[in-house]
C-alpha cells in the first residue's frame, strides 16, 4: 500500500513514522509513505489566506493544495482529507481502506481549508472524534497506524489483530503476564487452569461485562451465540466471575 501525505509541516511525521509496526511495515516494503508539502506547489509560498465574509483564522489556499492533489492522485487513488467535518473514523473505515492500493491524506489547517477543494476533488471527509486539533496531522498519523497493522504480515504472530477490540465490536477483555501474585493481587485462576474453552468463554464473558458497563452502544453491533446468551443471563444476575 502507497500513502501519500499532504501537510505543510512534514517534519511533524519524522519521529512517528519510524517506530513501531510502520516502521518495520515500511522496511518490509509492505508500505511506503511519501510527505508532500503543498507550499511547494504555491508559486508565492503562500498557502493561506483571509475568509471572504470575515472571521478569524486562515482558511487554506485551493491552488496550492489542488495542484498537490493533482501531482500525487492516479485514477486508483483514495483521497482523503482531514477534517472535524468529517465522519468519524472507526475500524469499519480502516478495514475498508486497508483494501486500497493508494491512499492520499490532505492534513487541513488553521480554521479549514477554502471549500473548492472539497467541490473539485470530491475528498472522503474523516474526522477522528469529537474535539479540535490545530490540524490533520495528529489525525493522519492515525488512519497511517490504524491502517497499516491491518495489511497482511504487518503484525508478527505474536501481536494478532484478529482479537483486537473492535474486529468483533466488544471492547478487550483483561489481561495478564507474570508475576501470578502482583502486591496482593493474583492473575484470574480460570487463566492458569490450562482449559482452553473455559478460559475463552471467562475471556468473553469478561468482554461483555466491559461493553456493557462502558460502551453498551457498541453491543447492537455484535453477533451473540447460544453460549454469550448463557453468559448475558449470568452477567444479568449479578455472577461475575
Ligand atoms: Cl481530522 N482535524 C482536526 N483539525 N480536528 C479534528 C479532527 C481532524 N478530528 C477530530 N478533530
Amino acid at each position: 500500500m502507497k500513502f501519500d501525505i499532504i501537510s505543510i509541516f512534514p517534519e511533524f511525521f519524522k519521529g512517528p513514522l519510524s517506530c513501531g509496526i510502520v516502521r518495520i511495515a515500511q522496511e518490509k516494503g509492505i508500505i511506503t509513505i511519501t510527505v508532500t508539502n503543498p507550499r511547494a506547489s504555491a508559486p508565492d509560498g503562500k498557502v493561506d489566506d483571509y475568509q471572504f465574509g470575515g472571521g478569524a483564522g486562515m482558511i487554506m489556499k485551493p491552488e496550492p493544495l489542488v495542484r498537490s492533489i493533482r501531482r500525487t492522485i492516479t485514477a486508483k487513488s483514495r483521497l482523503i482529507t482531514l477534517t472535524p467535518r468529517g465522519i468519524p473514523f472507526n475500524q469499519d473505515i480502516a478495514r475498508t481502506l486497508s483494501n486500497e492500493s493508494h491512499v492520499v491524506i490532505i492534513c487541513g489547517r488553521y480554521k479549514g481549508i477554502d471549500e473548492r477543494v472539497a467541490t473539485l476533488c470530491k475528498p472522503m471527509e474523516i474526522s477522528i472524534g469529537d474535539y479540535v486539533l490545530s490540524g490533520g496531522e495528529t489525525a493522519a498519523l492515525v488512519l497511517v497506524e490504524a491502517i497499516t497493522r491491518l495489511l497482511p504480515g504487518a503484525l508478527g504472530n505474536r501481536d494478532s489483530a484478529e482479537s483486537d477490540s473492535f474486529i468483533h465490536h466488544l471492547l478487550e477483555t483483561p489481561r495478564y503476564t507474570r508475576p501470578n501474585s502482583y502486591r496482593r493481587q493474583t492473575v484470574p485462576t480460570v487463566l492458569r487452569t490450562g482449559n482452553h474453552a473455559r478460559i475463552a468463554r471467562y475471556r468473553r464473558k469478561m468482554s461483555i461485562m466491559h461493553t456493557l458497563e462502558r460502551r453498551p452502544e457498541l453491543l447492537p453491533s455484535e453477533t451473540f451465540n447460544m453460549q454469550d446468551l448463557e453468559i448475558l443471563l449470568e452477567v444479568m444476575n449479578g455472577k461475575n466471575s
